[in-house]
């Protein structure tokens, strides 16, 4: 297996650009604390450099037969098969995802491509009928260049998420990685370059929010925006983009109520749930972090959930474990504080483990699961902590359950567990969420669209759904002669 190279600079045009002394950050190892790279900050004038590389790119790549598309992006699917173990090592390295996990994300990321090269020569238009005097058809059109900003949870999967349908359908893309997590996003468009996607069509630029994110917003070439991250920054974006009167997707975070009947099968009902809160140590904009339990099987339940969760392992990337560390010193911190001031925060604590990796790896960013009883109102509850921490309550009514679970500003994601058919969708029926799921949590995939309600956000990614927001239509109306 080649050794993949690092990059720590901008990859623009096809090449590793190296960009003006100026400032750098450090990336750091969340598994040890340790600082494994020096990353610039690209300046707005390298945010233009790189937004005219693609929109000089773009007409050619627009012209380029869809089929041709197809097979340049399933050619990049391959290679990222091929290259997997380096690119989930790396991924490891630097967001603390066990390799197990890393190497799922890995192969998410070339689904997107595989997904998305397919579709490239499917994007029908429609025939309007207005009549013999008239001809009028529909076509889908790129946009032009797609600024795409990404966070650190998921970097891999979450740039092909974007990038795949953009290019399938004919736009170029310019990606910011998260300041945090910027290794593997320029090797994979140096992957794209090896595998036939022109020059200019796919650049990656590093840098921080303020200064590289903000400067991408605001480049007169980028004709629309997707951001995954923050409620916070997503309003900024939203603002920003605004201003330019350009469309924007967001895919905010969420804080996903999942809801446990007595009738459920309970052995699956906790296998869903452990992995609802544990999976990427519950950094997961669809994490199910509020649990909702009829209060006939409540104690129960939690019990057996308590005695599941102390049997998770929580270690260094390499190690394998079940729960990696966090993925940044910030949001190690935010986690922390939550955990610190639970009980405060009106949390009656079921569940706190104190990882026994931090014996090996002090300086790592470990936290444990957690679980709290907490009321309704509890910061706890309302807000998205990112981390492997799950509040419950319980429930006696179906109507009072969907009352609980709707109570959010989020709308991304929610679980229902019963053996009833009729209550699962008449219950989902009432759910304010971009995506349900019954009697699983996490299924479904590239092929599902995916997006929040409320403060989830708007758009959606995945799917065939998500190529309508990467298009614009077009239609055409020809007059039809009578001689
Ligand atoms: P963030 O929203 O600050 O960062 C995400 C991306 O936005 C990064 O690439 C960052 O450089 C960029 N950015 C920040 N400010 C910007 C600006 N003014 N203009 C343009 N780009 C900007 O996320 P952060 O601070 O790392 O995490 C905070 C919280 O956000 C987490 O605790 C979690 O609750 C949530 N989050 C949700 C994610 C999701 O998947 N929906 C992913 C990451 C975080
Ligand atoms: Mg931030």
């Amino acid at each position: 297996m080649a050794h993949l190279e690092l990059i720590t600079e901008a990859y623009i045009d096809g090449e590793v650009l190296r960009l003006p002394a100026g400032e750098r950050y450090d990336t750091l190892n969340p598994s040890t604390g340790a600082v494994i790279a020096s990353t610039p900050v690209a300046t707005a004038a390298d945010v233009h450099a790189a937004v005219e590389s693609s929109r000089l790119a773009q007409p050619r790549w627009a012209a380029t037969k869809p089929a041709d598309r197809g097979r340049i992006l399933t050619a990049i699917a391959q290679e990222i098969r091929a290259q997997a173990p380096e690119l989930a090592r790396i991924e490891g390295l630097d967001t603390g995802k066990p390799m197990t996990m890393a190497l799922g994300d890995v192969e998410s990321t070339a689904r997107y491509f595989e997904f998305y090269a397919g579709a490239a020569d499917k994007l029908h238009g429609d025939v309007i009928p207005l009549g013999p005097s008239y001809h009028a058809f529909t076509e889908h059109a790129p946009y032009g260049v797609i600024g795409i900003i990404l966070p650190w949870n998921a970097p891999l999967q979450q740039a092909a998420r974007s990038v795949a349908p953009a290019l399938a359908t004919g736009n170029c893309v310019v990606v910011k990685p998260a300041e945090d997590a910027p290794l593997t996003n320029p090797i994979l468009a140096r992957i794209a370059t090896e595998c036939g996607l022109p020059p200019g069509v796919w650049n990656v630029i590093p840098g921080d929010g303020p200064t590289t994110g903000a400067a991408l917003v605001a480049d007169p070439g980028v004709r629309r925006l997707m951001f995954t991250g923050s409620v916070e920054v997503g309003k900024i974006i939203a603002r920003a983009a605004a201003d330019r009167l350009i469309p924007v997707g967001l895919e905010l975070g969420g804080k996903s109520p999942n809801i446990v009947f007595a009738d459920a099968d309970l052995d699956r009902a906790v296998d869903g749930t452990v992995l609802a809160i544990t999976y990427n140590s519950g950094q997961a904009c669809s994490a199910g972090s509020r649990l909702y339990v009829e209060d006939s099987i409540y104690e129960e339940f939690t019990t057996r959930l308590r005695e599941r969760l102390l049997e998770v392992s929580v270690g260094a990337a390499d190690e394998d474990p079940d729960i990696g560390p966090i993925a940044t010193r910030e949001q190690f911190a935010r986690v922390r504080s939550y955990l610190d001031r639970a009980v405060e925060l009106g949390g009656k604590p079921i569940l706190e483990v104190k990882p026994t990796v931090l014996d090996r790896h002090p300086d790592g960013f470990y936290v444990g699961p957690a679980i709290f009883e907490c009321a309704q109102d509890s910061r706890l509850v309302r807000e998205e902590i990112f981390g492997p921490v799950l509040v419950t309550a319980r429930f006696t009514t179906d109507e009072q359950a969907l009352k609980m679970a709707n109570e959010s500003n989020y709308g991304l994601v929610a679980g229902v567990w019963t053996r009833d058919i009729d209550r699962a969708l008449r219950f989902s029926a009432g759910l304010e969420a971009g995506q349900v799921f019954i009697n699983n949590w996490f299924g479904g995939g590239v092929e599902t669209p995916f997006g929040g309600w409320k403060d989830s956000g708007m758009g959606r990614e995945k799917g065939l759904e998500a190529l309508q927001h990467y298009t614009q239509v077009r239609t055409t109306i020809i007059s039809v002669g009578q001689s």
